[in-house]
């Protein structure tokens, strides 16, 4: 409402309000490589374009003589109450997204502005421990990609509790990365790479296997990065996960409700459907059309899901298949690119602002009473 009156009495937000307006407005504003980077993804992007465009497919319908006039968007997630059902999924190029190549930060003050959580990807620019710090008091989670040295991956899990992230995510899609055109042809990630592996390069157990510091040879550290990352997971390394932390463990890139269902069997504290916003795999099926079995199969386990959210509508709509919490990817790295921490600040609020208002007019005061209404698909 803040924003919509302003607007009527000549004050106009200085960002887009919506995706589409802001992502081409950044597209214009980035870095070539930097822009195939992050709006890019796999083959020729089928499964990337269906993840946004399937949301049009689920509708819902408006409950009256109800008093919504105000809204609980709060949930419960890993012991915190959380003020927001969204929280920022995590992005491995974020420090790129700001002039500066401090972007994590910046992400980090957004969620300390907006109490939007983020989950800070490994592949950072700033030290995790500095990402969480700038969180303030909104509680963040840490991504794991897991290296193939499993006292790297115990050091990095190690830090991230200590450093008081509430929640591990560990992503299982991205063992190796996808067939990605436009990186390829722009030569884009190597580009980028060394930007992204501070975590790396500043954890002791990582510095004990060069030869040299990373500061005096790089190129022979990043080759040491390239030949540790990515551990193929299976499902008996959930006892080797489970013994480097007291953290909640999520398993994010769980489309298959026998896969939700073994990560629950397992003891797993929250299943993460999602398809890496059709980054690693194309010809694959929507994420939000995956969503509601992915649900049912976690019974009481709390479901976050992300891929293709674009709108605070999208965001209701999933919440309102049974996610607990919903992850806003690409939308806020343009928030960012454009205008740094109060970008990607506006942009969670304009979601946010959306899916309250929604939330009022269509006659569901709390998380609960969407979720209880549901969604139809349309024919
Ligand atoms: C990602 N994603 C991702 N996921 C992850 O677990 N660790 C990571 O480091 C990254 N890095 C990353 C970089 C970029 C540029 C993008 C766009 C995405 C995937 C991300 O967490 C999320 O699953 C997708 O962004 C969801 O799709 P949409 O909604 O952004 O299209």
């Amino acid at each position: 409402n803040q924003i919509y009156f302003a607007g009527l009495s000549g004050v106009l937000p200085s960002l887009p309000v919506d995706t589409a307006t802001l992502e081409a407005r950044a597209a214009a504003a980035m870095a070539p490589s930097l822009l195939s980077y992050v709006q890019g993804g796999c083959g020729d992007e089928t499964t990337q374009g269906a993840n946004a465009s399937a949301f049009a497919h689920w509708g819902m319908v408006p409950r009256m003589m109800v008093d919504a006039t105000s809204r609980d968007l709060s949930i419960e997630l890993f012991g915190h109450t959380l003020s927001s059902p969204l929280f920022m999924a995590p992005i491995g190029v974020t420090g790129m997204c700001t002039q500066d190549g401090h972007g994590d930060i910046a992400a980090a003050q957004a969620s300390a502005m907006t109490g939007v959580p983020l989950c800070a990807s490994t592949l950072a620019n700033d030290p995790l421990e500095a990402v969480k710090a700038a969180c303030g008091e909104t509680p963040a989670f840490f991504q794991l990609y897991t290296p193939r040295d499993e006292d790297l991956a115990a050091s990095l899990v190690a830090r991230a509790e200590a450093a008081g992230y509430a929640a591990i995510v560990v992503t299982l899609d991205t063992w190796v990365t996808g067939w990605r055109p436009r990186d390829l042809n722009t030569a884009s990630f190597p580009q980028l790479r060394g930007h992204v592996l501070t975590n790396y390069f500043s954890d002791p157990v990582f510095r004990s296997r060069l030869a040299k510091p990373p500061e005096e040879d790089g190129p022979a550290a990043v080759r040491h990065w390239a030949a540790t990352f990515g551990k193929v997971l299976t499902w008996s390394d959930l006892p080797w996960l489970r013994s480097l932390t007291k953290l909640p463990i999520v398993l994010k890139g769980i489309c298959h409700p026998d896969d939700a269902r073994r990560a629950v069997d397992a003891g797993i504290d929250a299943v993460y459907c999602s398809n890496h916003g059709g980054r690693q795999a194309n010809g694959g099926i929507a994420a939000i059309d995956l969503l509601a079995d992915v649900v049912a199969a976690s019974g009481s386990t709390p479901v976050l899901f992300d891929s293709g959210v674009r709108s605070g509508t999208d965001a209701i709509k999933a919440l309102a298949m049974g996610a607990r919490a919903v992850g806003v990817g690409r939308p806020y790295s343009y928030g960012l690119a454009l205008g740094g921490a109060a970008g990607a600040a506006h942009v969670l609020k304009c979601l946010l602002a959306e899916a309250d208002l929604l939330m009022a007019v269509n006659g569901y005061p709390t998380l609960a009473d969407v979720r209880a209404a549901g969604t139809r698909r349309l024919t």
